[in-house]
């Protein structure tokens, strides 16, 4: 189990390695926009603020939906950010 810790609310949660951060959000209740699920609208962006060796590498996908959206280095998208150890992430709405 690895942890995810919400920057904001400094709250701290358990999670089985591999699972998707919107998946993690959606069977826990926490607010978290999401749209195509896929990685293609953009709606689930959320930042990465430490733990970038912790999770999958962004596919080029990805990158230009985020890029489309306006979205910084540190932002990822909640629907393809798969969770591999400790991360501590916070929402963004762009
Ligand atoms: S829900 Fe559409 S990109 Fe994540």
């Amino acid at each position: 189990m690895f942890k995810i810790t919400f920057q904001d609310s400094a709250e701290t949660f358990e999670v089985p390695a591999g699972t998707s951060f919107l998946e993690f959000c959606q069977a826990h209740d926490v607010p978290q926009a999401f749209g195509c699920t896929a990685g293609n609208c953009g709606v689930c962006c959320c930042r990465l603020i430490e733990g970038a060796e912790n999770v999958n590498e962004m596919t080029d996908q990805e990158r230009e939906t985020i890029e489309l959206q306006g979205g910084g280095e540190d932002v990822r998208l909640a629907c393809q950010l798969i969770i591999q150890g400790d991360i501590v992430v916070q929402a963004v709405d762009l």
